[in-house]
Order: structure tokens, then sequence, then C-alpha cells
């Protein structure tokens, strides 16, 4: 009973800034799937469960330490390109501390949920003609040109933010795992957790690493692609998926990424979009764990590469779930269709029971 909140601050001392701008991101779930250890026949399974973050992602670790860091610097712009969680973060973020927000996303492109966030948290939406890596080329040419910093985790101080995932789950598991799932699209969260990793093994706390595991969507899958096909990395042009967040073709951070895969002993997979649509029905319904598409990746691409025999059952495995369940109702509600409605009496309901 000490009266604090249980944050990613109790790192401050290994984060680079002075300013905080919080609130209350990190502390996050480590839950165990018991249930799907027995289904999948694994014998350790977690999820580190990010949508339980302030906006629901796991960009508001990230988000914290970049806007403190835009105040430090004395900037009252800050900006970003986004598939969604981003910007919700940002637009959260730049409220708390008081600055302009500009978030340009892909237009028509952006689950509900996340809209929704950004609007009335006041940013500034811009929707783009054209999709993630358009709206990202634009943002980094407005950060030289017109006086906004920018917030997309080609942003340093992102990646120090989310590199605390790692530190989470060494002090919630007080070991470390085998191997971490990281759903992959413009491949900075799963850089930042091998740095986080590293950077704990660097200072004497733990002495192994996990392998990092990167899964994409198939119809944006330009690290895995090049992982299996063992070719030099190549932009995708036309990247699509049901899961919105990871639809990008163009990966801002793939050398760090490939970097953390191949340093680490892991490896890249891509998953169909029915593959995670499925793996988010499976974790809704087994575990208790309502997460969106881009999230599900992580157990798809682990069900998959189970089946494949290329990893291992008798290791453990933590899942990185990135994003809330909520923040794209309508890839549930669409797929789904309601029972016409009964009277509202007790005989009606005798027959649905039957
Ligand atoms: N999962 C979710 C729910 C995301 O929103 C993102 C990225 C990722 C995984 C992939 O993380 O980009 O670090 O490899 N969303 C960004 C956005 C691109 O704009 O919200 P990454």
């Amino acid at each position: 009973f000490d009266g604090k909140n249980i944050t990613l601050w109790k790192y401050e001392s290994w984060l680079p800034v002075k300013k905080r701008v919080s609130l209350n991101e990190g502390g996050t779930p480590l839950y165990r799937l018991e249930n799907l250890e027995e289904e999948l026949e694994v014998r350790e399974l977690y999820a580190k469960n990010e949508g339980a973050n302030p906006t629901g992602s796991f960009k508001d670790r990230g988000m914290t330490v970049g806007v403190s860091k835009a105040l430090e610097l004395g900037m009252d712009k800050v900006i970003c390109a986004s598939t969604g969680n981003t910007s919700a973060s940002l637009a959260a973020y730049a409220a708390k501390a008081g600055i302009k927000a500009y978030v340009l996303v892909p237009s028509g492109k952006i689950a509900l949920g996340k809209l929704a966030q950004a609007i009335i948290y006041g940013a500034q939406v811009v929707p783009v003609n054209g999709n993630f890596d358009d709206a990202l080329r634009v943002v980094v040419e407005a950060s030289r040109e017109l006086g906004v910093y920018m917030l997309n985790s080609i942003n340093p101080f992102r990646l120090e933010g989310q590199k605390t995932i790692a530190y989470e789950i060494y002090d919630q598991l007080q070991r470390v795992p085998d191997n971490v799932v990281v759903p992959v699209g413009n491949a900075g969260n799963i850089s930042a957790i091998w740095k986080g990793f590293k950077e704990l093994y660097e200072a004497g706390v733990i002495n192994e690493l996990p392998r990092m595991i990167g899964i994409q969507a198939e119809g944006a899958s330009p690290l895995a692609k090049a992982w299996k096909e063992g070719r030099e990395f190549k932009p995708e042009e036309k990247p699509e998926t049901v899961a919105t967040a990871i639809r990008i073709g163009n990966p801002a951070n793939w050398p760090k990424a490939w970097n953390a895969v191949k340093e680490s002993g892991g490896l890249f997979e891509s998953v169909t979009d029915e593959e995670i649509l499925e793996a988010q029905r499976i974790l809704a319904s087994k575990e208790g764990l309502f997460v969106e598409p881009a999230s599900a990746a992580s157990l798809a691409g682990l069900i998959k590469l189970l089946r494949e025999g290329a990893i291992d059952r008798s290791e453990s495995y933590v899942l990185i779930t990135t994003g809330h369940g909520l923040k794209d109702p309508n890839i549930v509600v669409n797929n789904f269709k309601l029972p016409e409605p009964i009277e509202p009496t007790l005989e009606a309901f005798r027959r649905v029971m039957e």
C-alpha cells in the first residue's frame, strides 16, 4: 500500500528523458494461456497484453517517452503517420501535454475505434489518398520543413519507451522466456523489445536472451518473404490485409528488426487473413482475451510454426498482443449474422435453449 500506480516509469533510470507526460502506461498483465497450452501441446504459453494500456495499444509506451521528449525540446506541434493506433496514442499524449497533434492516416483504411480516439482526443486528423508508407513519406518531409516533431517509430525515443515491454516480461516471469512472438508492421516494436532484452543482458541483470519471432500478414510481408526466400529485403508496393494495423509495405525500421531476428536466432513468418481471424476468435473464446486482428497475428504465427514443426513444443513462448479488440469492432460484427429477435417471453427463450 504505497499509493503508487504501477507504470513503466518504474524503470525511469533506464529512460533517456527528464520530463514526464504520463497516462499511467505500462504495467500490463502477463497472462498464462493454460487452455491453449493444452490444446496446442506447448509447454509454456503467455500473452503480454498491451491492449491494457491507456489508449489500448503498446504505442502508449513509446508516446509517453516521445511526447515527454518533445516538451523537453520545446516543440509545440507533433505529427505522425499511422494505421490507427499510433494516431490514437499520439493524440492522447499531445492532449495531456497541451500541444497540437497532426495525424496522417490512410483514407478509409483505419479501424473505427482508432479513428474515434484520434478525433475525441482533439488531434487534427488528415486522411491521405494512399497507404501508410505514403503518409509516412509526407510526415518525414514535414518534420524537416515545417517545424513539427515527428513521433513515428523512426524517432528513437519511441523505441526507448517500447523497450520496457522486455523489462516487464522479465520482471513478471522472473526469467527470460525462450521465445517472444511479435506482430510486425513498421518493425519498430520488435526492434524495441530486442533492445530492452539486450540492455538487461549487457547490464548483467539477465544472462540469456530470447529468440525474437516476427509475424507479418501475408499481404504485407516484405520481411517474411525476404527471410524465407533467403534474399535481400524489398518493399511491397500494394500491401493489403484485414489486419489494417500492419498493412505496411515498406517498414521503416526493417534493418533493426532484421538484425533483432537474426542476432537472436529467431525467424520471420507470415500468416493469411483467415489464419489471423481464426486466431483472434481462438484467443477470445478459449482465453477470454479480445485483441485486434494485428495482435492475433502472433498466435496465428505460433500455431502455423508449431504445425509445421518449425519451433519446439517444449519451450516457452510469450505472445505480444499489441492492441485491444474493441479498436476494430466491425471486423467481428460484420462477419457475424445475429439471429432474428425473439418475443420477450420465457416460452420463446425455452425454444432457443432447446
Ligand atoms: N500491432 C498493432 C496493433 C499495431 O498497431 C502495430 C503498428 C503493430 C502491431 C506493428 O508494430 O509497426 O512497431 O512493427 N501500428 C502502427 C500504427 C504502424 O500506425 O499504429 P510495428
